[in-house]
């Protein structure tokens, strides 16, 4: 198992491996944008959709792997489309305060962003992002955000935040998502209006931006043709995107190829339609964890009123 950190303008120099694990998982993050851009199983197949397209140079992030979206999700204001942070170079943070031990984690990295002037000119709020991404045993991804307030003048800040994960999935029209049916959701392709989901689990014949309001813990990607089931848990952010663009915005996106869409999906969870206000000196702690299993391991208990909630 191991992970590597990529600094920016490369693409091929890991600049932090851990020798001393011996087994294959392995995930890839760049200093830019703080951005994993891949996650392998065992076998060295890569479970992270990134585009064939993506130009992996600044300023701006690719379509592929997990963007981190902050201290905005969509757009609104001044700040860019979903905010800077994944516009920008990440630190590698060597000394950050301690998180509760898991010793189910095997490898992991710290990064640390901080706003610049120019940032500070955008969103003129002083923090500090420090980013875990983590590996278990099992191969399973994790990445905890934890974000403080350090104005130093009493004013509270407030955002809103998605992990923007790009699975890749092996069809889309055969790929179901269970544990978001009967929630609510607003549609962004309907100007954010809001609607419940009816019936079964979550098929794709179209484009699909919606964002689920107050979603499980757990949602499940169920990959027919892969026999694999990604398992997406998250903590500390309410919300769940789906997105998938289909062929007319693949096409008017130029750095995702044409028919791309077919192989990739985003599930993200996300902070979206409550923001997080925090006041100085408070902090927020927001993780996802990722696994890959087997669709068999699921079979029989994909009801996900019953599963995978809690
Ligand atoms: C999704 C949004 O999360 O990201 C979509 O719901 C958006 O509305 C998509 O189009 C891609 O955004 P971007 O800025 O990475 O092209």
């Amino acid at each position: 198992m191991e992970t590597s950190v990529i600094p920016p303008f490369s693409q091929s120099q890991p600049i932090m491996p851990f020798p001393w694990l011996l087994k294959t998982h392995t995930s890839e993050i760049r200093l830019f944008g703080g951005q994993v851009t891949s996650w392998k199983n065992d076998y060295g197949e890569e479970l992270l959709f990134v585009s064939s397209k993506a130009n992996f140079k600044p300023p701006k992030a690719f379509h592929g792997g997990i963007p981190i979206c902050f201290p905005q999700f969509g757009t609104q204001g001044n700040l860019e489309q979903h905010g800077f942070a994944r516009n920008r170079l990440w630190a590698i943070d060597d000394n950050p305060p301690p998180l509760p031990v898991n010793p189910a984690i095997k490898a992991f990295v710290d990064l640390i962003l901080k706003p610049s002037e120019d940032d500070l000119k955008m969103w003129p709020h002083s923090f500090e992002f420090r980013l875990r991404i983590a590996l278990g045993a099992g191969g399973d991804l994790g990445l905890t955000s934890r974000i403080r307030n350090t104005n130093t003048d009493g004013r509270p800040f407030s955002y809103t935040f998605a992990y923007h994960t790009y699975f890749s999935v092996s069809d889309i029209s055969e790929v179901r998502v269970e544990g978001l049916e009967t929630m609510d959701y607003l549609d962004n392709m309907k100007g954010k209006q809001r609607f419940t989901e009816q019936g079964d689990a979550i098929v794709f014949e179209s484009e699909v931006d919606k964002v689920y309001l107050a979603a499980p813990s757990k949602v499940a990607i169920i990959d027919h043709e892969m026999r694999r089931t990604f398992v997406v848990a998250k903590e500390g952010l309410p919300d769940a995107v789906v997105w998938n663009p289909w062929d007319k915005k693949a096409k008017a996106m130029q750095d995702f190829g044409d028919s791309e869409y077919k192989h990739m999906l985003c599930v993200e969870p996300a902070a979206v339609e409550k923001p997080i206000t925090l006041k100085p000196g408070e902090e927020w702690k927001g993780r996802i964890g990722l696994s890959a299993v087997p669709s068999s391991y699921c079979s029989g208990q994909l009801d996900p009123l019953k599963v995978l909630h809690g």
